[in-house]
């Protein structure tokens, strides 16, 4: 197989949002996962966990969504500061919590992996003077009554905040509002979103589930002018039937190429999402948020249902370097993409149980991809073959970044490996790495290194043209020099 690397000048920039995550308060993504509390055994800096820190900051995680998902439509952030004031989780299992992790607490965790906040507010149920005086409280300087609050609970410099979501799915649980309904009323609250004291908010309005074309062309259409980015989501479910969705770890080859060819539905979804926006913003000014995205399997037997945990194989894996690739690939209108969810949610990078922690093999691609982030995207060209009907053996994505190429290449057959040629300009240094193992492998609490990242340096360099395999179902990152 051929792969083809062209440099393009004035190419675009992959924006390293596109390695952006989703924390929800949502099972255990944020109590018992990210946050433990103050007086946990765990060790931790202010109730967050030292380890998880560690393993974010390692992959670079750019910026960090919460509190929701459906969650921020029901969330008060008044609640959530200074005297806490308990809430039911009515989105997720029904829970009372005790709203000990607020805002003071998502921004000290954002600080501590060195991520911007990206923070979802409330449309369906909450206020537009709500709304407006969170921004006030994280962001103004001077003396007001939000910013005296937020001294009077221990921050007297304010946050800097850029990224705020307008409401949640508002088109489902976030209020199952018309596009029209919802349009006039992302206008409405956003003109209270005031830019305060140097901070400037990027403004991202709800956007479509999957495929529906109207939402993104009357939302354009109407209040364009007005957004920064608009929210797509999409997420892989195996049998695409929300009432089945199929097991995290017990499928056969065929199920894997299924839920394969339900992931390479994101391309089209791009693809068109950006022609409706072409029309209304053909500078591409507005960018497509990706910020709902990944598989979603049944819940591990024996787990509550409402708390969406699963398993995550090298399927995942798959699933996530196709994506990012593809993310990569339509960087000039994708701005931001975040995985759901970080922490023991749907496609967990991490998991935990007790104080024990594991690195998902979807953890591992963040980890390969990471020099993608804010890197000029080199067009590739790719020689395919069929891996099975719609699923093409082969995806790419390139980069270039302080003179060192980063070609990332995933094998999405099952069982096939394949030779790779590439002619490459300049072959001075080559290194790589690797992320392999049959479909259904995964790191389980016993075994937490069973999928990992290793070494590889199976290449051969003989008159400018670069050679190795690749193996069945795994990804490369290769850098060249
Ligand atoms: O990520 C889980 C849920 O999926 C989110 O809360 C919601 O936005 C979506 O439906």
């Amino acid at each position: 197989m051929k792969l083809m690397l062209t440099p393009t000048k004035n190419g675009s920039v992959i924006n390293k949002n596109i390695y952006g995550h989703f924390s929800e308060h949502l099972g255990a993504c944020i109590y018992n996962g990210i946050y433990v509390g103050k007086d946990s055994p765990i060790p931790n800096t202010d109730g967050i966990r030292n380890d998880i820190i560690e393993a974010l900051k390692n992959i670079r995680v750019p910026v960090l969504r919460w509190p929701g998902g459906c969650f921020a439509d029901e969330y008060h952030w008044h609640n959530g500061v200074g005297e806490r004031t308990r809430m039911i989780n009515t989105c997720w299992g029904g829970f009372v919590e005790d709203n000990s992790f607020g805002t003071h607490e998502f921004m000290e965790l954002c600080e501590l992996i060195g991520c911007e906040p990206y923070i979802c507010g409330n449309v369906g149920s909450g206020t537009v003077r709500e709304m407006s005086e969170w921004v006030e409280y994280m962001t103004f300087a001077g003396d007001s009554p939000m910013a005296a609050e937020r001294r009077a609970n221990g921050k007297d410099e304010p946050w800097k905040l850029k990224y705020f979501g307008v409401g949640n799915e508002n088109w489902g649980g976030g209020g199952n509002m018309r596009v029209e309904y919802y349009s006039d009323l992302y206008r409405q609250y956003q003109t209270f979103l005031k830019n305060y004291s140097g901070n400037t908010l990027y403004k991202i309005a709800c956007g479509p589930s999957g495929g529906d074309w109207n939402w993104t062309e009357k939302l354009m259409e109407s209040a364009g002018k007005m957004v920064d980015g608009i929210a797509l989501h999409y997420y892989t479910l195996p049998t695409g039937d929300w009432n089945d969705h199929g097991s995290s770890t017990d499928f056969d080859t065929e199920v894997y190429y299924d839920t394969l060819r339900e992931t390479l539905k994101m391309e089209h979804l791009i693809e068109e999402h950006s022609r409706i926006m072409d029309k209304y913003d053909p500078e591409k000014r507005v960018g497509l948020v990706v910020d709902e995205w990944g598989t979603w399997f049944n819940p591990e037997p024996g787990t509550n249902p409402g708390f969406l945990y699963q398993q995550s194989t090298m399927r995942d894996a798959i699933v996530a370097a196709v994506n990012l690739n593809l993310f990569n690939n339509h960087c000039d209108r994708v701005s931001m993409a975040n995985i759901a969810q970080i922490v023991n949610v749907l496609q967990a990078i991490i998991l935990t149980e007790g104080e024990k922690m594991l690195l998902t093999p979807t953890y591992h691609v963040f980890d390969l991809f990471k020099a993608h982030q804010d890197a000029y995207l080199v067009e590739t060209y790719i020689q395919t073959e069929e891996a099975s009907a719609g699923v093409p053996c082969l995806s790419a994505s390139a980069s270039l970044k302080d003179g060192i190429t980063t070609i990332t290449l995933v094998n999405l057959s099952a069982d096939k490996s394949y030779e790779i040629r590439s002619e490459s300009p300049s072959l001075s240094r080559i290194s790589g790495r690797i992320l392999t193992g049959p479909i259904d492998a995964k790191n389980t609490f016993d075994e937490p290194e069973n999928v990992k990242i290793t070494e590889f340096n199976a290449f051969s360099t003989i008159g400018g043209v670069l050679k190795f395999t690749i193996p069945a179902c795994s990804v490369i990152e290769i850098r060249i020099a």
